[in-house]
């Protein structure tokens, strides 16, 4: 495991998302780090490349982070920054395309079959981020959105039932005890 990469990673991503230019605020640091968490457990749970897995994960939003106008495209961005920062860690090539490919398709393309078991864990795992920040998603319903009980409420459900739906059924079938923890407390 390159523990040294992914030692720089969780500090650099830290120092990005902590950085003015970053329009979205620190919560990203946390939602990158659930990220992470999730796609760890999903490696380890379906046999995927954990190295592969975790620094993909680290890097999935780096775009971003780093530059608000690549947010649209930051998966496209993202895959290319990662190519730059891995090469100054002399990382094999084959391993940059594989990292590279999981951030180009972490994005609701789950219920492509074409894609790698890395590549699914990755974006299973962005998924199921959300369920692990419930109380930043009620901060931006009832204060950035000035919902009321009922409209936050019903935000947040369908919210995280949209993320639920984007999973791998396999990853459906795992992580649906926290699906109904959840709903039931909503
Ligand atoms: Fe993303
Ligand atoms: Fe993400």
């Amino acid at each position: 495991m390159r523990t040294d990469i992914i030692n720089y990673l969780e500090k650099e991503i830290y120092k990005r998302a902590n950085e003015p230019s970053n329009k979205f605020g620190i919560g990203c640091y946390y939602h990158i780090e659930a990220v992470v968490k999730n796609a760890q457990i999903l490696a380890q749970k379906f046999g995927a490349d954990e190295e592969i897995v975790i620094i993909s994960a680290w890097l999935h939003d780096i775009a971003s982070i780093t530059d608000y106008s690549l947010y649209e495209m930051h998966h496209i961005h993202g895959a290319n920054i990662a190519e730059n920062i891995l090469k100054q860690f002399n990382y094999e090539e084959e391993k940059i395309n594989k990292v590279k490919e999981c951030i180009l398709n972490h994005r609701g393309s789950v219920n492509n079959t074409k894609l790698t078991i890395e590549e699914k864990c990755v974006a299973d795992a962005d998924a199921i981020s959300h369920f692990d920040s419930i109380p930043s998603l009620l901060y931006l319903a009832y204060v950035n959105k000035h919902m009321n009980i009922e409209e936050g409420r019903n935000f947040v459900v369908e919210k995280l039932k949209r993320s639920y739906n984007k999973l791998s059924d396999a990853s459906k079938e795992f992580y649906k005890d926290k699906y109904d923890n959840v709903m039931s407390l909503l």
